[in-house]
């Protein structure tokens, strides 16, 4: 395969994402918004054989795209803080290149249709690609800047 020209590609979607999710502002958003929702992952004819394996994966990985983002803002506020943030301490979908990252959990593959769990993202959003999730570092050697100091903030508001 040729290399990319220098500064810009081209890709095309692998599959599509089956959500109950019709409208960007129906994704629960902001503080405490958990992300189990079901969903399918619906991979087109053409890549199927790239799905050989995937059943013995717990989570998954899913790149996608913001398909229905107009522009993007360098500095944001997220629902979860009231401060500005750059977008790229941030998962706005409002980004240079509105590429969004998902940590889904796989349910059952069915042929090219894999039933996952922690969608947060519309119906036919475009799939760019799928990985296992496999990480190694471990949680105590995370740290959460700003989010970490907005949950600490919210938690004291809501302290009588
Ligand atoms: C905060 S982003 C986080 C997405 C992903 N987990 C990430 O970190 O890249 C999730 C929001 O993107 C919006 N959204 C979902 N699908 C979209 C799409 N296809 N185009 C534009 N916005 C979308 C919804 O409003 C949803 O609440």
């Amino acid at each position: 395969m040729k290399a990319p020209e220098k500064g810009s590609w081209t890709m095309r979607p692998i599959g599509h994402i089956g959500s109950p999710y019709r409208a960007a502002e129906e994704v629960p958003r902001g503080p405490g918004a958990r992300h189990e929702t079901a969903g399918t992952l619906d991979i087109l004819p053409a890549y199927e054989a790239g799905l050989k394996d995937i059943e013995g994966f717990s989570h998954l990985f899913v790149l996608w795209l913001f398909h229905q983002a107009a522009t993007h803002d360098l500095v944001c506020i997220p629902p979860t803080d009231s401060r500005p943030h750059g977008v790229f301490s941030t998962r706005s979908p409002r980004r240079p290149n509105p590429i969004g990252l998902t940590v889904v959990r796989l349910i059952a593959r069915r042929g090219r249709r894999l039933a996952v769990k922690g969608v947060d993202m519309i119906d036919g959003t475009p799939i760019l690609d799928i990985k296992p999730y496999l990480s190694s570092v471990p949680e105590s050697a995370l740290t959460r800047g700003w989010v970490s100091e907005a949950e600490a903030r919210s938690q004291a508001r809501k302290r009588p």
